[in-house]
């Protein structure tokens, strides 16, 4: 009973062994790895150590992959243990028939054939034939231990690979099967698809050499030729250099993905081990698996270009839907002309270490990519940047954490497009510090959750007093509220942006219009202090005095945040002034005054509470 190699890969690839292992024993993190008591044999401290592709016991070396592993802890055969984990992972099994035997041996060989190519390749770089490619690879800067370490080679002018293999038994049809010949459109082979160029070999994430790509010398075009795809090798389920970068990330290594072949080199030479490149596609599901079990946060490092937005924010999309606490993005962006290897030859290994060092979370970036080049937007487009940011939160399954980037980004977005206060320049300055922005989204805030009352009674007041709406939203929007509350400020919120009257009338339209009225009445029932001015009539109330009740309430539901966004504050308004961004005026803006006198009141009110 033969199985297909490649499918007997994918099945692998596709069953994360601490998950399966993890659904019968406890497991406890050790480093990147698991460990747990081992289930094959009695013992109180845990030796079984579970990798990403094997596990092994250091008490009673059992030793295996996810395959052994339901062999030996369900008693299966080896057929049996392969039909029940494709059940698990969705995957058929090949039919079994007669021929399979002979093409489990071809798939095999196929691996022989590779080999063989690449020894001609190898070989040839350094043949009189190769002389141009060899110094075209030392001009980029590649000694001669690095062009040995990722086995480069020159694939001479494709007239002569077939002769040459077929002195080894290697007939033309597979090499069409390795994707080393073309086929004409009968199916017959055609030429070398690779002539003329310096070769990558590509190996799969044990080593197993699976395909090329290749780099012609001048401006020719293609630049880069990828093999195609064969039972070996699918584009979208590899990384070039996976299994270098697997074991310098194992030694502590940083996992960075960037574009090119020659990105990965370079990076190699210049001491960052763990460099990997997708295959001329962008960054897909598949390889983000196989980055996340590695690291739970790789670091993207695209190019500068417009190109590379693209490609970031096509990553962030996909990467979004996928995203867990454990499972994240940095991003690193380099400037627009260049990219790893032309940044480490022009500036230096120490310019590169610091690009990295300064990558940034996915929800920054993510965010700068929503906004880049927005200057002073309007409220319609503020309306949508809001929208669009909202629902790119919702696209993330785990309900916290698609909660977390939604505050996240809320924060962001006011503290970028502040409102109100009668400017409308950022109030952030270069060099200010960004209170809440730059916080990562994994790491809960510590909001002291207010009781509901007093939550009830910031909602009050804004209902009644949607006017104080844009200066106090970017704090509204951070609070952590009760379901229905949220409702209530998602609404408040979308309507804010869209409308230029904020007029009580005005919100109760829209409050209608959106079907909230009944959870809104139950929130204004409740009983409001006298001192709020909610009982008064509209006219005795002053705006500054609804205000400041209003920072009243949030300081008592909020202590911690609210006093150090207060200080966040004067400090950005001292660094803008100092700065000589404040346009001549020098004092602090009235709504920053409104919350120093709250917060003082709230600090004498608890000093005079604890004395008492
Ligand atoms: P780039 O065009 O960014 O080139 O391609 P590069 O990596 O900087 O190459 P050098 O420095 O000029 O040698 C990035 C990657 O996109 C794929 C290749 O995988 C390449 O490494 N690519 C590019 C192709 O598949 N085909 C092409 O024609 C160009
Ligand atoms: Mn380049």
């Amino acid at each position: 009973m033969a199985f297909d190699a490649a499918f007997l890969d994918e099945l692998r690839n596709r069953t994360p062994l601490a998950s399966l292992i993890g659904r019968r024993n406890k497991l406890v993190r050790s480093g990147r790895n698991w460990k747990t008591c081992c289930p094959f044999h009695g013992e109180k401290t845990p030796s079984f150590y579970v990798y990403d592709d094997h596990f092994h016991c250091f008490g009673c070396g059992a030793h295996g992959d996810a395959i052994s592993f339901v062999m030996q802890s369900d008693g299966r055969s080896f057929p049996e243990a392969v039909e029940q984990l494709a059940a698990e992972a969705g995957l058929e099994v090949p039919k079994q028939d007669p021929r399979s035997e002979a093409r489990a041996r071809e798939v095999k060989s196929l691996g022989d054939v590779l080999s063989l190519v690449q020894a001609s390749y190898r070989r040839r770089l350094f043949l009189p034939e190769g002389r141009e490619g060899l110094a075209y690879l030392r001009g980029r800067g590649l000694s001669d231990a690095t062009i040995e370490r990722f086995g480069l080679g020159w694939s001479g002018d494709g007239r002569h690979l077939v002769e040459e293999l077929r002195a080894h038994d290697v007939t033309p049809e597979m090499l069409v099967q390795a994707g080393i010949l073309r086929v004409d459109d009968r199916g017959q082979p055609k030429g070398e698809l690779f002539f003329n160029r310096v070769t990558f070999p590509i190996r799969d994430r044990r080593g197993k050499l699976i395909s090329f790509g290749a780099r012609t010398l001048g401006d020719g075009q293609p630049k880069y030729l990828n093999g195609p795809e064969t039972a070996l090798f699918s584009k979208r389920r590899t990384l070039y250099n996976l299994d270098l970068a697997r074991e310098a990330v194992h030694k502590g290594a940083e996992l960075v993905v960037v574009e090119g072949y020659m990105d990965v080199i370079a990076l190699d030479q210049a001491g960052f081990g763990g460099a990997v490149a997708p295959l001329g596609t962008a960054l897909g599901e598949e390889q983000l698996d196989l980055l996340w079990r590695m690291t739970p946060s790789p670091i993207l490092c695209l190019d500068g270009d417009a190109a590379g937005a693209r490609a970031a924010l096509r990553v962030c999309e996909v990467a979004l839907s996928l995203l867990s606490p454990e499972r994240t993005l940095r991003f690193c962006r380099l400037d627009p002309k260049d990219d790893p290897d032309s940044l480490i030859r022009t500036r230096g290994v120490a310019a590169m270490k610091e690009a990295l060092s300064g990558a940034t979370s996915l929800a920054t970036e993510l965010f700068g990519l929503m906004t880049g080049g927005m200057v002073d937007p309007g409220p319609d487009q503020r309306a949508a940047l809001r929208e669009k940011l909202v629902a790119l939160s919702k696209l993330i399954p785990d309900r916290a954490l698609a909660s977390e980037y939604r505050s996240t980004f809320l924060d962001m977005f006011f503290a970028r497009f502040r409102r109100g206060g009668g400017s409308k320049k950022p109030f952030q300055k270069k060099g200010a510090p960004l209170p809440l922005s730059t916080q990562a989204p994994g790491e809960m805030r510590h909001i002291e959750q207010g009781s509901v009352e007093r939550l009830n009674i910031l909602t009050a007041m804004l209902l009644r007093y949607p006017d104080i709406l844009p200066e106090v939203e970017q704090a509204y929007s951070s609070l952590a509220l009760p379901v229905d509350l949220d409702r209530i400020r998602s609404a408040l919120l979308d309507w804010s942006c869209q409308d230029e009257d904020l007029t009580e009338e005005n919100c109760h339209r829209w409050i209608e219009a959106h079907g909230l009225t009944d959870i809104v009445a139950a929130v204004t029932e409740s009983p409001m202090p006298r001192e709020v001015g909610l009982g008064k009539d509209r006219d005795e109330v002053l705006k500054i005095d609804v205000v400041e009740s209003w920072w009243h309430f949030y300081g008592l539901v909020n202590f911690r945040n609210f006093e150090r966004e207060v200080a966040n504050d004067i400090q950005a308004t001292i660094m803008q002034v100092y700065s000589g961004g404040g346009g001549g005026d020098s004092s602090f803006p009235e709504s920053l005054l409104a919350r120093m006198r709250v917060l003082e009141a709230l600090r004498r009110g608890e000093d005079v509470e604890e004395e008492g």
